[in-house]
Formats: structure tokens, C-alpha cells, sequence
């Protein structure tokens, strides 16, 4: 059976994050759960901000810590998804965000990959001592959905995001 694991991000993954990125550009896919990689304007600044997601000091009052992993095959060192896990809710998350944020590459999906990466980051905020999780998604978006459900996922209610103009989905994951 093909392995897989979350690995935290390093230099020598560049290549191969800049090539996950591109692959979304090319299929004008949405981008989530990269810790905010597209708005940074080379791979080492983007370190350094993961990096510094994980100091409490440096997080600004509205935000709060958080880690991002790649998704990777085991077999040929391929990323495959990436996963963004706040180790706590602000307002915002509380109501929309949510504590975790994901994507699978485009040419990657329909295999079960996110509903096991999910596991894998699941597994994560258990070592962080969160007794539940809040996994949030848009209604439409009924891939992300299933991926929740089959990870234990309650849905609590259904709210209208003035932000996104979208109905959003709230699930809470026991752990
Ligand atoms: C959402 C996403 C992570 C799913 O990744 P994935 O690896 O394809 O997910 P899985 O294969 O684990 O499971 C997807 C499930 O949704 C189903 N599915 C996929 N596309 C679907 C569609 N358009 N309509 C209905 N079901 C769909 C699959 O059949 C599967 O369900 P099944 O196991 O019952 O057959 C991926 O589509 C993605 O990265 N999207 C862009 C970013 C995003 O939306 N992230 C989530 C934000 S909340």
C-alpha cells in the first residue's frame, strides 16, 4: 500500500511546492491550507513566515499559531495536498475559518487522498491536546464536505459568510 505523511516545510521541498502551486495556476483551481503561500514573493520568506506562525511571540494579536504540512507520497517524494492546522479558534475561525484548511493537487483528486491527509492532520491536533475541531467548508463545495464526513464531521449549523458571499458549512470533529 502506498505511504504517505505530512512532513513540516523545509528548503528542499521548494522545487516541489513551486511545481504543487503551478499546478493549481494551470487548472484555476482554489488554493487552500498552504499558510498563505501565494502571497509571498519567494519560498524563503514564505519559511520564515510558516516559521514564525509557530512562535507565539511573533503572532500578531488577531492571529494565532498554526502549522503547515505538506502532504507527501512516500514513494517518489511527491507533494500531494497541503494542510494548515490552527492550534486555536480567534473569532474569525470560530465563526467561518475554522482550525484546519487543505487542498489535493488537481490532477491528484477522487483518489481519497484529503480524507486521509484530514486523518493525518487530525492526528496532529490530538498532539496538540484539542479535545475537537472545527472544519469549515462552502456548502457547494460538496468534495470538501465528504472529506469531513468521513472523518467524523457533525455539521452544527450552515451560516451565510458576508466575507466569501457563500453559504458556509460548520462540522466538529471529536477527538
Ligand atoms: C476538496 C478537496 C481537498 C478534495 O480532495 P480529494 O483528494 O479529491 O478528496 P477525496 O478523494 O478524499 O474525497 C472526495 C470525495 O468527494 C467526492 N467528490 C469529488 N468531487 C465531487 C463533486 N464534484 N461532486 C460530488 N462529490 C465529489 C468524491 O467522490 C469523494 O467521495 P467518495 O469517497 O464518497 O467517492 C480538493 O477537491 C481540493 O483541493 N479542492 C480545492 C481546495 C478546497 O476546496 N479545499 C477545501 C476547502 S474547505
Amino acid at each position: 500500500m502506498t505511504e504517505f505523511t505530512l512532513i513540516y516545510p523545509s528548503k528542499e521541498y521548494e522545487c516541489k511546492v513551486n511545481d504543487y502551486i503551478e499546478e493549481f495556476l494551470k487548472y484555476k483551481s482554489e488554493i487552500n491550507g498552504t499558510g498563505g503561500f501565494n502571497r509571498y514573493d519567494n519560498y524563503d520568506e514564505w519559511l520564515q513566515k510558516v516559521k514564525g506562525d509557530l512562535e507565539l511571540q511573533s503572532i500578531f494579536e488577531d492571529r494565532v499559531p498554526a502549522s503547515t504540512y505538506f502532504f507527501v507520497r512516500k514513494s517518489d517524494d511527491r507533494i500531494i495536498g497541503m494542510i494548515n492546522i490552527r492550534h486555536r479558534l480567534n473569532e474569525f475561525l470560530l465563526k467561518e475559518g475554522g482550525h484546519i484548511g487543505y487542498s489535493v493537487r488537481p490532477t491528484e483528486r477522487n483518489n481519497g487522498y484529503a480524507t486521509l491527509m484530514l486523518r493525518l492532520g487530525l492526528q496532529k491536533c490530538r498532539e496538540l491536546n484539542l479535545e475537537k475541531v472545527l472544519v469549515t467548508c462552502d456548502k457547494i463545495n460538496i468534495a470538501s464536505a465528504k472529506v469531513i464526513q468521513k472523518n467524523n464531521g457533525i455539521l452544527e449549523n450552515e451560516i451565510f459568510s458576508k466575507i466569501f458571499s457563500e453559504v458556509i458549512q460548520r462540522y466538529w470533529i471529536y477527538l
